[in-house]
């Protein structure tokens, strides 16, 4: 799997989630067998690049290249800049947003609404490719199906913005319409795979590594993009990368490893955002990891409580030390993903 000059190890890729992919979380999923990671949205508002906010997600700090970073925005001069931006603090590919549903992505209709106004989306696209083609960078592009069940025009931007020079295009099988609401389809997905030269990567609901060998085999993507179901799960790319090789289930991390996993990735967490955010920010990656696990909802409830890097890493230390009494594997939990809010707020730069 190659974008532009890039080689990459493997053909799964953790999806960009606002919120939730910033430094500590790529590099985690890095190390448990993500092939490549794209980070969160960067606003293309220059208002807002001296902000906290922008500066800690443009943070790549010990990050393991591609460093991918990916604009969001409305303005094909603005964007441009970004590109151009971002590119001189490290970014090797630029990735653009047609794919964030929430009605205020930079305070306008950006991110998938731009599939509803196909000239302007073509102009940012052309506008991005000219600052990045002369420095070498590739432009990829994430976008949904479509805006709705009957405007689903995925296909012909797709083969428009081949033609405009994009190097890879990710679709998540929704329409804008659908949020994160019933299933992805992949009809949409094969479409684009079978018009297009240029990779394609499948995107939505992939959260087994059934799943992930029916998504591959059935679209014929060059790749396979994982969101919400590595949310506390960050081995499922382990998983689906040795199930995808072998046929064979990957036998579940001990509750020693997850505890491991877990504290490495707090300690990280905590150095890129302080005590007080970090804490708190801390809460909801907490959240997923003990989710659907026994006593878990008590625990994260708990968790809520306290205020302290200290109090926090000890409480999770406690916390799988007595699961660890019962269970020598993380025990299998169904857990069922609605993130609608959560990625509604997240995308609201
Ligand atoms: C909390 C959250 C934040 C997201 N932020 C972004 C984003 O910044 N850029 C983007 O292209 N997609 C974003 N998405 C969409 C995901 O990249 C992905 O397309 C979607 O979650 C479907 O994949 P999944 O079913 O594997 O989660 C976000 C999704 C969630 C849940």
């Amino acid at each position: 799997m190659q974008i532009g000059p890039h080689l990459l190890p493997n053909a799964l890729f953790v999806a960009p989630m606002a919120g939730v992919t910033d430094r500590p979380f790529r590099q985690l999923c890095r190390r448990l067998g993500a092939g490549y990671a794209v980070s969160e949205m960067v606003t293309s508002r220059k208002e807002l690049w001296g902000s906290l906010k922008t500066s800690r997600r443009a943070d790549h700090a010990g990050e393991p290249g591609p460093i991918a970073v990916q604009i969001a925005g409305t303005d094909a001069a603005m964007m441009a800049e970004a590109a151009a931006y971002n590119i001189d603090r490290g970014a090797q590919i630029i990735d653009i947003n047609m794919g964030c549903p929430a009605k205020k992505v930079c305070n306008k209709w950006a991110g998938s609404a731009l599939m509803r106004n196909e000239a302007l989306a073509l102009e940012i696209v052309e506008a991005v490719v000219a600052v990045c083609a002369p420095r070498g960078v590739p432009v990829t592009l994430k976008m949904r199906t479509g805006w709705s069940a009957d405007e689903r025009n995925a296909l012909r931007l797709a083969r428009i913005f081949e033609a405009a020079g994009i190097a890879m295009l990710t679709i998540h099988g929704r329409t804008r319409e659908q949020g994160y609401k019933g299933l992805a389809e992949y009809d949409t997905i094969a479409a684009v795979k079978t018009a297009l030269t240029i990779p394609v990567v499948a995107n939505g609901d992939i959260d087994t590594p059934e799943k992930a060998r029916d998504v591959l085999a059935y679209t014929g993507a060059d790749a396979l993009m994982i969101g919400r179901a590595a949310q506390g799960r960050p081995w499922i790319f382990r998983e689906v990368t040795h199930f995808l090789a072998t046929g064979e289930h990957l036998a579940a991390p001990t509750v020693t490893e997850a505890r491991d996993v877990l504290t490495e990735h707090l300690h990280d967490h905590y150095g890129l955002y302080g005590e007080r955010s970090g804490v708190r920010t801390a809460r909801k990656h907490i959240g997923w990891a003990v989710r659907g696990l026994p006593g878990g909802e008590a625990f994260r409830q708990h968790m809520n409580t306290l205020e302290r890097c200290e109090e926090q890493l000890q409480a999770l230390r406690d916390w799988f030390d007595h699961l660890g009494q019962t269970h020598h594997r993380l025990p299998l939990t169904e857990v069922a993903i609605d993130e609608d809010a959560q990625a509604d707020e997240a995308c609201a730069v």
